[in-house]
């Protein structure tokens, strides 16, 4: 009996021993430690990406330096066009339709602004340059956005981050080729 009374006595004091460290382990009584991730001057999911810093050259190389329009590196032979056409069904065609006029299956639902007809002459009288400036930054139109705010207002947006610097050449050297007035 002595020792059953010894041994329900050690079990109540484990119980115990477990029932304050679980309290602690499950965050019934939280203590806020200080995390350093927490603490660090870090960027938080959502949040605006870090600038790039100055001097820094991307790993791809210079892609474009800012203020001078970039001239098209990536000759428009067969290859590079079949790929930009392939990259353009992927990243452009659900808004501007699969033939460049716009009608893609999104652009309906586009209230504010249509997607550009890029057969058409305004379009096509873009350099590639420009043209790649506009995949690269996309087309931002704070009066017209719903989300003045926002620098993504859901008009043409930025592909720079779903396309390579060689892949947007690619598209910039297909959508060349939608050009009725193509030579
Ligand atoms: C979410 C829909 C959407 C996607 C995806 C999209 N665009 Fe656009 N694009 C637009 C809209 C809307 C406009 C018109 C913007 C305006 O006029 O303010 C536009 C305009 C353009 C223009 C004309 C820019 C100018 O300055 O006149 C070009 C060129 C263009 N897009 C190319 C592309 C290419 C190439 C892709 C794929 C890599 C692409 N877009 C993907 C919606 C889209």
């Amino acid at each position: 009996m002595r020792l059953f009374k010894q041994l329900l006595g050690v079990f109540a004091a484990v119980m115990l021993i477990i029932t304050v460290l679980a309290v602690f382990a499950f965050d019934v009584v939280k203590i806020d430690w200080i995390v350093f991730m927490e603490i660090q001057d870090s960027f938080g999911t959502q949040e605006k990406p870090l600038a790039v810093p100055a001097q820094s050259v991307p790993v791809e190389g210079a892609a474009y330096i800012p203020g001078v329009e970039p001239t098209n590196p990536v000759t428009a032979d067969e290859v590079s066009v079949s790929r930009g056409a392939q990259l353009f069904s992927i990243n452009c065609s659900q808004c501007h339709g699969i033939d460049g006029t716009g009608s893609g299956t999104i652009a309906a639902f586009l209230v504010k602004k249509k997607p550009a007809d890029l057969t058409g002459e305004a379009a096509q009288g873009l350099s590639d340059g420009q043209i790649f400036m506009t995949i690269t930054d996309g087309v931002f139109n704070a009066e017209n956005s719903l989300f003045p705010d926002v620098e993504f207002s859901g008009q043409c947006p930025p592909l720079n981050e779903n396309l390579s610097v060689r892949e947007r050449w690619d598209v910039v050297n297909y959508v060349r080729t939608l050009g009725t007035a193509q030579p």
